[in-house]
């Protein structure tokens, strides 16, 4: 153990040394536009998935202290053998409502319901396509699928339609066809080619599973996501997505399709025969901000307008950040040093911004990634455009 312990400590010696390693930063107020940051007080939040301003939201919090005096803590067990509250399949209803689909299953995490789907529904005999830059948990799914079924799998260029129908058309002799993408690219902002994606799907009998972690809440005149922005909402085969961003950001994911994918995911998934279910507080909180969200329309209303100004400003004041119409705005510095330097510059002047480099994006890509949300004030974003101006003018960004 002791020699684990040296090699992994020379590990973090390097990252330290290389201006790479990632501090944790410690909250102690609720996520919200603004919050309180150990050391630091005050701090306005650029980096949170809090898109809708949900995750304090006082009836979603009430549902979540509702729901822990109804159930107690947790299932104490897997789901099958005692572990399903009324809370989940309330909640499953209404996730598939929401994004357009007959039926969903829940998840303890979007990760989990990545990686319980492609094992679980691909068959030796398939193949299985993902986009380059789909999230990892869609890449470790695959590669779960690949090596439990024997399927065959391969990567096509990120949003590339030829390269996919190539990939498409040289895997015509297979059983099935899967096409995973990711709905919003985490690390672009990037919005997935949907209409085209689903049509080359009709074209070579494919079936299209989409990750719309980014988009739930997020995309669409009313949150339903990717589908809903491009208007083929019910045409996706399954979505999977998180709870643990835009939809009261506690935690929790889900599989959203068939009635009987949900069915054979819950009867041969492995996360769900093998793990407990989502605590029914967060179920609970879940749920009310899925209604919440339906409720108040506005709300998203308010996050595209808040995207469309910071997208302005911040080109305004001289960034080239990646185009795009999503509230994912990433601005490429290079790298992994000089982002982590910019994130912390920025925390000096009261802004939480977080800068992300290899491996999590290609090398020389390093980037400040910077969300925004519902929750922010304009007078919050003029701050930071201020503070980015400072800092970018003291790296060298602006001149
Ligand atoms: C596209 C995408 N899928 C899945 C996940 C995982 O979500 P969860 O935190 O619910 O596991 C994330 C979170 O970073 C994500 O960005």
């Amino acid at each position: 153990m002791s020699s684990l312990s040296t090699e992994l400590q020379s590990e973090v010696d390097v990252l330290k040394a290389a201006g790479t390693y990632k501090r944790l930063n410690f909250l102690e107020s609720p996520q919200g536009a603004r919050v309180r940051m150990e050391g630091r007080g005050e701090v306005i939040v650029l980096s949170s998935n809090n898109y809708l301003g949900l995750a304090n939201e006082p009836r979603v919090v009430a549902a979540g202290i509702h729901a822990l005096e109804q159930f107690g803590a947790g299932t104490a067990s897997v789901r099958f053998i005692c572990g399903t509250f009324t809370v989940h399949r309330d909640l499953e209803r209404e996730l598939a409502s929401f994004v357009g689909t007959p039926a969903s299953l829940s998840y303890v995490s979007a990760w989990n319901a990545n990686e319980a789907l492609t094992p679980t529904i691909a068959r030796e005999g398939d193949f299985v396509v993902s986009d380059a830059l789909n999230h990892a948990s869609i890449i470790d799914s695959v590669r779960l699928a690949k090596a439990i079924t024997k399927c065959t799998t391969a990567v096509y260029k990120h949003s590339d339609m030829d390269d996919l129908r190539d990939k498409l058309v040289g895997a015509r002799g297979a059983a099935r066809r899967i096409i995973w993408t990711d709905g919003v690219f985490s690390m672009e902002g990037s919005i997935a080619k949907l209409p085209e994606i689903l049509q080359l799907a009709r074209e070579y009998d494919a079936i299209v599973v989409m990750d719309d972690s980014h988009a739930t809440g997020v995309l669409g005149k009313t949150g339903r996501g990717t589908a809903e922005h491009f208007g083929v909402l019910g045409d996706v085969d399954i979505i999977t997505s998180t709870l643990g961003k835009a939809l009261g950001g506690a935690a929790g994911g889900f599989i959203a399709g068939p009635e009987s994918l949900c069915d054979v995911m819950t009867q041969r998934s492995r996360p769900q025969l093998f793990s407990n279910a989502l605590p029914p507080t967060v179920a609970a909180s879940s749920l009310e901000a899925v209604r919440y969200t339906v409720a108040h329309p506005e709300l998203v209303t308010r996050l595209h307008d808040n995207t469309r100004y910071f997208r302005a400003a911040i080109v305004e004041a001289g960034f080239h950040p990646l185009a795009g119409e999503t509230p994912i705005v990433p601005i490429i510095v290079g790298e992994t040093a000089t982002a982590i330097r910019i994130s912390e510059m920025m925390l000096d002047r009261g802004v939480f911004v977080t800068g992300f480099g290899f491996p999590v994006v290609p090398q020389g890509q390093a980037r400040v990634r910077c969300q925004v949300s519902a929750a922010h004030t304009r007078d919050d974003l003029d701050t930071v455009i201020a503070a980015f101006k400072e800092v970018g003018r003291a790296v060298k960004l602006l001149r």
